[in-house]
């Protein structure tokens, strides 16, 4: 996003920061990167074979990988009516954002399939949780939640069971018993 490149590129001007969309080529010559670094953002690429066979191009060899990606499916909320929670975590899972080409909410999961099945590298799995107890604005639990009203507004989720999920939920703060987790999954390798 041109804006927030901006940003990033006032804050950093030592740094080169460039906008540019991945279709089936990266802007950049052979060998050219120590390190190639993605978060968050290859469930939206379509033809994920064509990106890892670019960055195993643009690596130097022995060119280190860091790929982090939240998996959408391991998000817990504790609310009275379970089901209730397994439905809101399975659309935010399954939901396809405007902005994406394409979207795997089990992309963590598969990130290690994906870079080590390649045999382009080799490296190692690690995990991250992030644990929340506060139900508020700016918490990325809230935040996820809000953003389920993006789907009531696109008919795939009932306004009802929305409602009712964040009534749920702030009830469960008030009662001090909120807790909302998220697993992000992390391949760390090497070009082969
Ligand atoms: C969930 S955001 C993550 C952004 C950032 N990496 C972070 O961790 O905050 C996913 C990003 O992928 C970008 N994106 C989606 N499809 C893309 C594509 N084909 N090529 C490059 N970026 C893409 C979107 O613009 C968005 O900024």
């Amino acid at each position: 996003m041109e804006k927030s490149i901006a940003i990033a590129q006032a804050r950093h001007p030592n740094a080169e920061f460039i906008c540019e969309r991945f279709g089936e080529e990266l802007p950049f010559p052979d060998t050219s990167f120590d390190v190639f670094v993605t978060v968050d953002t290859l469930e939206c690429i379509k033809n994920k074979e064509a990106l890892l066979a670019e960055i195993h191009r643009v690596l130097k060899p022995g060119g280190e990988i860091l790929a982090m990606h939240w998996d959408w499916d391991t998000q817990t909320y504790n609310i009275p009516t379970r089901d209730l929670a397994r439905k809101a975590v399975r659309a935010f899972s399954d939901w396809k954002q405007p902005w994406m080409d394409e979207a795997d909410g089990q992309m963590g999961r598969k990130l290690w399939g994906l870079f080590e099945g390649s045999g382009k590298f080799h490296g190692s799995s690690d995990a991250f949780c992030l644990i929340e107890t506060e139900y508020e604005a700016g918490q990325y639990g809230y935040d996820r939640a809000r953003d389920l009203s993006g789907l009531v507004e696109a008919g795939e989720f009932d306004e009802g069971e929305y409602k009712q999920f964040r009534r749920e939920l702030s009830e469960s703060h008030q009662g001090g018993e909120y807790f909302y987790s998220v697993t992000s999954f992390v391949y760390h390798g090497r070009r082969a």
